[in-house]
């Protein structure tokens, strides 16, 4: 039996500002060398509160792109979202956990024809475009799916515009898309818009809003009967950020445009969900103290630490972030020097922060940086050889107590990798403490991480307990 890439157990804290205790203890254990994630559950069940209670008529579905990992999916789910994912891969995985195709829009405007394929094979029907390309693709491979037009409408700011990319103009070009979507015979059901990802305009959220009743209102005059409305993604994820106030801008438009509760309302948001729930924390292992060229009383300390921009920080070049280190050790009232700190790689480029002040630092100490669940593991990679780092879960009793019930074998349960979903067989589940056999139906994964197949022996499964 192979199980590889199992989840690490989740830590019962007493409170959410434990969070740093369980750092520590795991920074404190001399054979910790590699930087790890600490993911707090009662984050994401918070911020999904927040959602519900901010964005009542808006169903979210999490953006997998963001963050894939599959304890979040599962988090997320059992708490009842839905979920955008991009590509085959990412709805094979959103499937795994058991959420219905019902419960996923396809969300990306150019779609390679074998995820296409994919899609109708497990019966996703919901899907974007916003070219001509694409709905004779549909037409050739789906041609009873059914379609969102995706619109630009561009927030003035935000960290990663998108708009660039997708998104077909609203007055030049969605009038003819949808014509030819209906000379095709195809089902559009809506229109959906990004106003860009990390939108720092929340009454952008009105412009488009009131773009899409204008796109509603022409489809009715070529028969169309549109009833879903796509808001995107966008929302702050960040410790001390707020959806308040795009959260108003929305609840009014939807007021002002679309009083008819029919009209479905859904949104995409991906580090919404999770950026506050990760905390990453590596380990100074070398250190240079440079002089400045210019000026031989200006010291800088160069800390070269064990994840860089080929890991977890790829998302200072890709996301726009920037990171804020947190030394883990109080260093109250020490001197401050000019401090640069570095990724582990051989490359140049590899710099995480560029110029700070920051407290003397040691060999051996550890830096904590807050707000790293968004765009950094999914697209991290293992360059010069050094690993990705590992996750941690942490979780209050009461949190656990209800994620616990979602899980398949009690306290226990085993998760695939990722690979497609194929039907349930017979396991055999062998209790190491009790030397109980059970057998159970499990779905059966090809993929990379592991595989079963019927009449395996578990002994090895994650202990979540
Ligand atoms: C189609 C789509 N939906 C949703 C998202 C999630 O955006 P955010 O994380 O800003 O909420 C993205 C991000 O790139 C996206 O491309």
């Amino acid at each position: 039996m192979k199980i590889k890439n199992c989840l690490e157990p989740v830590r019962v804290i007493e409170a959410v500002n434990s969070v740093e205790t369980v750092i520590r203890d795991i920074a404190d254990d001399a054979d910790q060398e590699d930087a790890f994630y600490v993911c707090c559950l009662d984050d994401i069940v918070e911020k999904f509160k927040i959602w519900k209670e901010q964005l009542p008529r808006v169903q979210p579905h999490y953006a997998v792109k963001c963050n894939d990992d599959l304890t979040i999916l599962e988090t997320l789910a059992s708490l009842g979202a839905s979920f955008d994912c991009a590509s085959k891969g990412e709805i094979a995985k959103v499937l795994s956990i058991g959420v219905s195709v019902k419960n996923i829009i396809f969300a990306n405007p150019a779609k390679l024809a074998s995820h296409v394929k994919f899609a109708k094979s497990v019966g996703l029907a919901t899907m974007t475009f916003d070219n001509e390309s694409e709905l004779h693709k549909i037409q050739h491979l789906y041609s009873n799916a059914r379609l969102v037009i995706r619109i630009r409408c561009d927030a003035e700011d935000a960290q990663c515009p998108l708009g660039m990319k997708f998104g077909c103009d609203p007055i030049k070009e969605a009038p003819a898309l949808l014509r030819t979507a209906r000379n095709l015979g195809l089902n559009v059901v809506g229109v959906s818009f990004h106003v860009g990802s990390g939108c720092r305009e929340p009454k952008v959220f009105h412009r488009a809003i009131s773009l899409c009743r204008d796109i509603f209102d022409y489809a009715v005059t070529l028969g169309y009967s549109f009833n879903l409305l796509d808001i995107g993604g966008g929302y702050p994820g960040v410790r001390g950020s707020s959806i308040n106030e795009i959260a108003c801008v929305v609840n009014k438009a939807l007021i002002e445009f679309f009083p008819d509760e029919s009209v479905q309302v859904i949104a995409e948001p991906g580090r919404f969900f999770v950026s506050s729930a990760y905390t990453l924390t590596c380990k100074i292992y070398s250190i240079r103290q440079v002089v400045d060229d210019n000026d031989n009383t200006k010291i800088q300390k160069m800390y070269y630490i064990n994840d860089g921009v080929y890991g977890s920080f790829n998302c200072i070049l890709y996301d726009h972030q920037v990171v804020f280190p947190k030394p883990l050790k109080q260093h109250k009232g020490a001197e401050q020097y000019f401090s640069s700190i570095w990724g582990p790689t051989c490359d140049g480029l590899d710099q995480v922060v560029e110029n700070m002040m920051l407290p003397e630092m040691k060999m051996g100490e550890w830096i904590m940086f807050e707000d790293m669940g968004a765009y950094t593991l999914p697209v991290a990679s293992e360059f010069n050889g050094f690993p990705i780092p590992e996750v941690h879960y942490v979780a209050t009793e009461a949190v656990w107590a209800k994620l616990k019930n979602i899980v398949t074998i009690g306290d226990r349960t085993f998760k695939p990798v990722d690979g497609p979903v194929a039907e349930n067989i017979p396991i055999t589940i062998s209790n190491s403490n009790s030397n109980n056999e059970n057998v159970i139906e499990l779905p059966h994964y090809n993929a990379k991480g592991y595989s079963v197949v019927a009449g395996d022996h578990i002994l090895s499964y994650i202990n979540i307990s």
